[in-house]
């Protein structure tokens, strides 16, 4: 398990974040799950897509549950959708603390983070060659024509930034044609980004650093007074 907190934003927030294998979180999985997560896992037909969900969620009741000081199934873990209001799906929240968490998952790893305001990860296998269809309708215009000269793993890059960050904003990829990276500073996305979504709200991200798992991570949050 890889723990680390990163100091992110104009404010320097802290935003603590937690990446384990599936494997590593075998014995602690099916403890952790509340009833609605083990019966929606059970839909999942996919074996490594049914562990990854479930290692994901147990690391986020058990990451959460430490920080609250109570029991893993005791974390009122739930979901609000910023489109449609329903509580099935959408941005995770862990209801009346006084942090923020994100989620993501790939097929052999579960990641987490919590920050005390909006925060978001997202995590893809390297292995993964994002197509230039798949990130057409994420990109602007700018974007599209800074991936043209670029190989893999560039164009993942940035597709779990976009991720992350439309995490953090609450909408996920949708809309995230509309906001962009600063790509003229960032070179190659190295070090902190920060940008402004259309409401206004000001967005720091970064990739985590290399680490031994085959992975890319992005996380960001939103700047908070
Ligand atoms: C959310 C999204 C970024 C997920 O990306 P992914 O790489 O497939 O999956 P990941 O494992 O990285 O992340 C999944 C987690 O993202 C979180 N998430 C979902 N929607 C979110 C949102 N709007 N804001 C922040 N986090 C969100 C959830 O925690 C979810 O896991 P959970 O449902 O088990 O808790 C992407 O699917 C997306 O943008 N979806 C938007 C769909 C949507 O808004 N539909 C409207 C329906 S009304």
């Amino acid at each position: 398990m890889l723990a680390s907190t990163l100091q992110l934003g104009k404010r320097d927030l802290a935003v603590d974040v937690v990446v384990a294998s599936v494997s590593e979180l075998m014995d602690e999985t099916a403890p952790c799950l509340s009833e609605v997560e083990r019966e929606r896992i059970a839909t999942i037909r996919h074996e490594g897509r049914r562990a990854a969900v479930g290692a994901s969620l147990a690391l986020a009741r058990l990451v959460a549950a430490r920080r609250l000081g109570v029991a893993p199934l005791s974390v009122p873990l739930t979901r609000r959708c910023s489109r449609c209001g329903t509580t099935d799906h959408g941005r995770p929240i862990v209801e009346g603390a006084d942090f923020s968490i994100s989620i993501s998952r790939s097929i052999g790893w579960a990641a987490v983070a919590l920050a005390r305001g909006p925060v978001g990860i997202d995590i893809e296998p390297l292995s993964r060659t994002v197509a230039g269809s798949d990130l057409r309708p994420v990109c602007t215009p700018a974007e599209q024509d800074w991936l043209r000269s670029r190989a893999h793993p560039a164009p993942l890059r940035l597709w779990v930034l976009k991720e992350a960050i439309g995490k953090a904003l609450g909408e996920g990829i949708l809309g995230a044609q509309r906001w962009a990276l600063p790509l003229e500073a960032a070179g190659e996305l190295e070090g902190r980004l920060s940008g402004t979504s259309p409401r206004g709200e000001a967005w720091s991200a970064t990739l985590m650093p290399a680490s031994a798992a085959p992975i890319v991570a992005a996380v960001a949050t939103l700047d908070v007074s």
